[in-house]
């Protein structure tokens, strides 16, 4: 899909649809797509803010081109140096000798690493709070350190009041037609927004926090990210979204319950748990094979629910295969304010249960709830009680409140022996 659309009166979203493309940084699957956002200022100097990834354009050269009208384009200005971003700067530099690439110091470090033959004279490097006179339009830059790359700055319309936030606010999705959250149903897009956040810019939450902080003191009428739809219907609550993720806050009250079971033993561990909880009045609850389910959709409802019980089976006196990544995922995240339950199987000597153990204990900011539960084989009567115990403490937590003793699923005999 190639259009142009009016973001206002003299800004258009120019980016384009890519629908192609299996995944992410060639390894988050986008079983939606993803878009990437590029912006046309029409004033008396021309303005585009963020270029598109390398090969996805389709005509997006002809369609700045249009909006131009025969003029010149004077800026380009580039938030994030990542090539989904700057894929097209060399086109346009080609195709627009006299345009000025515009970033901060760290830009131009790498512009230099990306491109070997970029010409120098054709940047302009900017710091915090510089104003970009284009006529009409009064641009100024927030540096973003870290969120999520070390160059990474947001642009800011103080005219028209539109915060062109590149990756920070973004999705991934295509876009379908409608291009504010006020035009669609935007439940697909702020789980896409929480997926993108919790594998891309996870690990900087303390930067993320500082971003917001500086961010709070500007008016916005609009966010414009570099990825997905474009807010303008309740900036707010896009903003809190950002807050608590980079503070590990749940959206919801839940449990994420993930497994990783060759024969099926600490899977019906992991269906005990699940039935469990519901008795006990959890409402959202999610289970996961990881054998089956990419580790971005796990990650990304670890982020928007409280509970987390991670079961494994052993495997070389490791965790299963296909929890590790994971693990090692959360662990370099530094994943914290979450209560979690450890569960898995065996048959001599065990890996799994010790392995979460220790993924525990390298996370300060985890509350580990009760014992792990560890079984050898199929799991009988007394496991299924033990799993019930785990799973009320588990539910106490969530829901902040005592569970009623009356309620059991074993002594009713509706536990999954
Ligand atoms: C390749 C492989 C490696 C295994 N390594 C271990 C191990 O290191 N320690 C252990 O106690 N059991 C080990 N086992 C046995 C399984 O962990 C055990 O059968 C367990 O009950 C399987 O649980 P599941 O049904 O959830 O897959 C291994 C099994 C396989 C197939
Ligand atoms: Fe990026
Ligand atoms: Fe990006």
């Amino acid at each position: 899909m190639y259009f142009c659309a009016k973001v206002t009166d003299l800004i258009s979203w120019i980016g384009v649809n890519d629908r192609r493309t299996e995944r992410f940084e060639n390894y988050l699957p986008l079983p939606e797509g993803v878009t990437y956002n590029s912006y046309f200022i029409d004033d008396t100097r021309t303005c585009v803010i963020d270029a598109v990834e390398f090969g996805t354009e389709g005509n997006y050269f002809d369609r700045i081109e249009n909006l131009l009208n025969g003029r010149q384009l004077d800026f380009l200005i580039i938030n994030h140096m990542e090539p989904d971003h700057s894929g097209s700067i060399f086109d346009l530099t080609k195709l627009y000798p006299a345009m000025k690439v515009v970033g901060n110091k760290k830009t131009l470090e790498m512009i230099r690493c990306f491109h070997h033959k970029f010409d120098e004279s054709k940047f302009m490097a900017v710091t915090e709070g510089e104003i970009l006179d284009l006529g009409h339009h009064k641009l100024t830059f927030a540096m973003m350190p870290m969120v999520h790359w070390p160059e990474s700055m947001a642009t800011y319309d103080t005219t028209e009041k539109i915060l062109f936030s590149n990756d920070a606010f973004g999705s991934f999705g295509a876009i379908d037609g409608g291009i504010f959250d006020d035009e669609i149903d935007v439940t697909k897009y702020e789980d896409e927004m929480r997926r993108y956040y919790s594998n891309i810019v996870g690990k900087f939450g303390i930067q993320v926090s500082n971003a917001i902080k500086k961010l709070s003191t500007l008016e916005i009428k609009y966010i414009c990210p570099s990825h997905g739809i474009l807010w303008r219907k309740d900036i707010a609550r896009v903003i809190q979204f950002f807050d608590n993720w980079a503070k590990f806050i749940p959206d919801e009250e839940g449990v994420v319950i993930v497994y990783g079971s060759m024969y099926g033993n600490t899977a019906r561990m992991a269906e005990a748990l699940a039935r469990d909880l519901s008795i006990f009045g959890v409402r959202n609850i999610k289970v996961y094979d990881a054998s089956k389910v990419d580790a971005s959709f796990i990650i990304s409802d670890i982020w928007k629910y409280k509970g987390l019980f991670i079961g494994s089976t052993s495997h070389n006196n490791a965790v299963f295969p296909k929890i590790d990544p994971i693990l090692s995922k959360l662990q370099n995240y530094g994943l914290k304010n979450k209560f979690l339950g450890i569960f898995g199987n065996m048959l001599w000597s065990g890996g799994g249960v010790r392995g979460i153990q220790s993924f525990a204990d390298s996370l300060p900011g985890i509350e580990v709830i009760g014992e792990a539960i560890e079984v050898k084989g199929a799991p009988r009567r007394e496991d299924f009680i033990r799993l019930e115990n785990l799973a009320r403490k588990m539910a106490c937590k969530v829901l902040c409140k005592e569970i009623d003793s009356e309620l059991t699923a074993c002594a009713n005999n509706s536990c999954s022996l």
